[in-house]
């Protein structure tokens, strides 16, 4: 079972299949996927650590829909059915929990009530701090998934030499990369780069690419390089501070096979009509940089402004648009492609 943003279960499933061959998927909840691979086991052990678009694996051991609304009750009543052979075998165990949704509990009483209910009918030992078992709970809405982690901290979450506060996660960035629908680029620019969330997956995903990216705040672009170096991404990587507008002066003009970004967005700038004016600069400005057949993705949280900036703009054709859900914001991530003038 794989854990992703609510939204990104498309990207989750071409990413599979991609890395796979033939999978079978079944939604569980937003955000989760069972699937059941045809790939003998050693072959997907050995693929699931360089899946990109998951946060989290899992292996399932349950999965129960409990009433509407669930209670805490129900979530005991749940878990006190299932016979774990895992939790039997072992000396000791912890239940780590997640909550996805409203309800009127905390994931920590979720975590106390599944853990009651496995001590009363396994009698195995709770140990917190060097538990034998690790046993997840995720209450998503009313759809209860029991499992056992495979993953601890979500994938790829390695130190990087530059963070930034408004830095993407970086499996938002694979599927902003995975949405242009690339094959062998040569030039892929991210002129609102911040710590270079997007052009480290384009780096990983595109091998042969030249990673154009700037800022117009220097620490950025520098910490944008420095992280670019530290992924061994340094010899293809073009970075410098710059404001968006400058871009024609420095990126091969004509040639980017991809543009893919997050500008700024949210509470900062305010009204719609700023961002109308904004995206349709930077629509104009792209239609100069891609090359026809070139791709822009980007992730926006006023998407009418921006479908509005396109229709004014003209010259480019929608490709895909899937809304992600990021914490406290539902952005969408667009994907547009630049036609052939004439
Ligand atoms: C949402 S952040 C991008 C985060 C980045 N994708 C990451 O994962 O780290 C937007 C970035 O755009 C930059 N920016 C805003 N306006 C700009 C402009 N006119 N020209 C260049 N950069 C700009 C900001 O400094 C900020 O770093």
């Amino acid at each position: 079972m794989f854990t992703t943003n609510p939204g990104l279960e498309p990207v989750v499933a071409e990413e599979l299949v991609a890395t796979l061959g033939p999978v079978t998927i079944t939604p569980a909840a937003p955000g989760y996927l069972l699937a059941r691979a045809e790939a003998p086991e050693p072959v997907v052990t050995a693929a699931w650590p360089r899946l990109r678009s998951v946060q989290h694996v899992l292996s399932p051991l349950a999965r129960r829909t409990l009433p509407d609304p669930p209670s805490l009750a129900d979530v005991r009543a749940a878990v006190a059915e299932l016979e774990l052979p895992a939790l039997r075998a072992a000396r000791s165990f912890r239940v780590e929990a997640v909550r996805v949704g409203q309800h009127p509990f905390t994931r920590v009483e979720v975590a106390q009530k599944a853990g009651g209910a496995l001590v009363a009918r396994h009698g195995t030992r709770v140990d917190l701090s060097a538990p034998e078992v690790t046993v997840r709970v995720d209450l998503a809405g009313r759809e209860l998934l029991v499992s056992l982690p495979l993953t601890h901290a979500p994938l790829h979450t390695a130190e990087r030499p530059f963070r930034q506060r408004v830095g993407l996660k970086r499996n938002v960035a694979f599927a902003a990369v995975h949405l242009a629908g690339l094959t062998a680029p040569a030039h892929i620019a991210d002129p609102f780069c911040g710590s270079g969330t997007i052009l480290l997956e384009a780096g990983y995903a595109h091998p042969n690419a030249q990673l154009w990216g700037s800022d117009w705040v220097a620490r950025a672009a520098q910490g944008t390089l420095q992280n670019l170096e530290h992924d061994g991404f340094g010899a293809r990587a073009h970075v410098q501070p710059l404001d968006v507008r400058a871009i024609r002066d420095v990126y091969p003009v004509g040639r980017v096979d991809a543009v893919i970004c997050n500008p700024p967005f949210g509470v900062q700038v305010g009204r719609k009509i700023k961002f109308f004016g904004f995206y349709r600069g930077v629509l104009e400005l792209m239609k100069e940089v891609l090359r026809p057949g070139g791709r822009l993705v980007l992730l926006t949280d006023r998407k009418q402004a921006f479908d509005d900036a396109l229709r004014h703009v003209g010259g480019f054709r929608r490709l895909r648009a899937l809304r992600v859900e990021t914490g406290e914001l539902a952005p969408w991530l667009v994907a547009v492609e630049r036609l052939s003038p004439g």
